[in-house]
């Protein structure tokens, strides 16, 4: 089994996005078994779930102070092929010890200087943890590049995935029905960055 961490301490980062759309892009229409445990009390992923009418990928909530490790252990024994966790927005010991243990680590920011500063205290514990651990930028505009002066931030502190996810409706529409960008949308663009991140995810993850 493969767990992903989702996490940033920066609110509103794209944690929960990222993780229902990375967690249905990885169960591939049911073809591997994706499970999302929920570590965040506001229940974002939970909420996702219940407006949905696939059974996959599974969301179970999780008491993240004292649950984790049990829950993931028995994801492991059910032969679950990847285990995302969404976490809160916070800066708590459960979760730099749930980053040691973690497959890969993913840091969604938006490509803005002072967000990138709000998350740098996350990449910081993820790298004290010895964790395999990149940025992923999220919703950048359609109407400006992304510029230079983010790369270079984000570069002389870790890891950056080539894929930028840009701010789309699909991404919001799509969550309030339940459904991952690729299957509001196939042929959009969200979708395909989300099929774009997700193959940098794997790649990243065969590294590790
Ligand atoms: N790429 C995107 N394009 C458009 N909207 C987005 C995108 N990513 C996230 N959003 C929107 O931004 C808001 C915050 O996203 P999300 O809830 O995924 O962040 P989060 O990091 O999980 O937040 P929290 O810290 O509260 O858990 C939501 O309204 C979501 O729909
Ligand atoms: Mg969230």
């Amino acid at each position: 089994m493969k767990t992903i961490i989702v996490t940033s301490r920066k609110g509103g980062a794209g944690k929960t996005t990222l993780t229902v759309n990375l967690a249905t892009q990885a169960s591939a229409g049911g073809k591997s078994r994706v499970v999302v445990l929920d570590a965040d009390p506001q229940g974002s992923a939970t909420f996702w779930q219940s407006l949905r009418s696939e059974p996959f990928p599974e969301v179970r909530k999780v008491r993240a102070e004292s649950g984790l490790a049990g829950a993931l252990a028995r994801l492991e024994q059910e032969g679950v092929d990847y285990a995302f966790l969404d976490f809160p927005p916070a800066d708590k010991k459960w979760l730099r010890d749930a980053m040691a243990d973690a497959d890969l680590v993913l840091i969604p920011t938006k490509p803005s200087p002072l967000d990138i500063h709000s998350a740098t205290s996350t990449l910081e514990w993820a790298l004290d943890a010895e964790s395999k651990v990149a940025w992923v930028i999220n919703g950048a505009s359609v109407f400006s590049k992304t510029p230079d002066l983010v790369f270079d931030q984000l570069r002389k502190t870790g890891s950056v995935c080539a894929t930028i996810v840009h701010e789309r409706n699909d991404f919001v529409v799509s969550a309030g029905l339940g459904l991952g960008v690729s299957e509001f949308a196939p042929n959009g663009k969200a979708a395909f960055e989300i099929d774009a991140l997700w193959k940098n995810v794997r790649s990243l993850l065969r590294r590790a």
